[in-house]
């Protein structure tokens, strides 16, 4: 697949099989991520904490369905059922917002090396903030000091294939 299908395939999946990935494909997808740009090249500025043990992933989508819930009201669930889980977190940045540009460089790298690979994905909010709320989780993550959880994504088998899309963001031509 060349970069310009990868792009176009990617689509956000929501429910996952039970099969995990590959070892090798992970490597593949962290690998995408460290290549990502970033401010200032502050490399050290990001932590990626990827989780596949299934009490850990409970007890995450266990307090993603508590903040859901108090964010957006009962009956929307976000455990996708995902086997593979990134969180990425960073320092606070010098100007203030970059270090979401930069968590968002490295994780759509691994979407597009994810989809490359044939593995269905997703980058999401409310469990980097779920995370971010709750000391014991962060310190069983082991997300260093200083540093807070701003986005994750998902990795796995998409339980149903889901078609491209496309999307339309305003553009001026000057
Ligand atoms: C920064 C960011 C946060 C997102 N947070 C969530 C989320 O919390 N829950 C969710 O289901 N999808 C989340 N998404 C996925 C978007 O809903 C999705 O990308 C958008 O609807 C476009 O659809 P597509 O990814 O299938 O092209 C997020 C996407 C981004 C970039």
């Amino acid at each position: 697949m060349n970069t310009l299908e990868a792009i176009a395939k990617r689509v956000s999946v929501r429910k996952y099989k039970s099969e995990q990935i590959s070892e090798e494909a992970l490597e593949k997808i962290i690998k995408a991520g460290c290549a990502a740009p970033m401010a200032m090249a502050r490399y050290d500025s990001l932590h990626i904490t990827v989780v596949q043990n299934e009490d850990v992933m409970k007890q995450i989508m266990d307090a993603t369905a508590v903040f859901v819930t108090k964010a957006f009201g009962e009956g929307k669930s976000m455990d996708f059922g995902e086997k593979t889980l990134i969180i990425v977190s960073s320092t606070p940045a010098i100007v203030a917002g970059m270090e979401y540009a930069n968590v968002g460089c490295v994780l759509e790298n691994m979407l597009l090396a994810a989809t490359d690979l044939g593995i269905a994905n997703i980058i999401w909010g409310a469990c980097a903030i779920a995370v971010d709320q709750n000391e014991e989780l962060k310190k069983m993550l082991g997300i260093p000091e200083g540093f807070k959880p701003l986005l994750c994504a998902s990795f796995g088998y998409a339980e149903k294939e889901e078609p491209a899309k496309t999307h339309n963001i305003a553009v001026t031509r000057v």
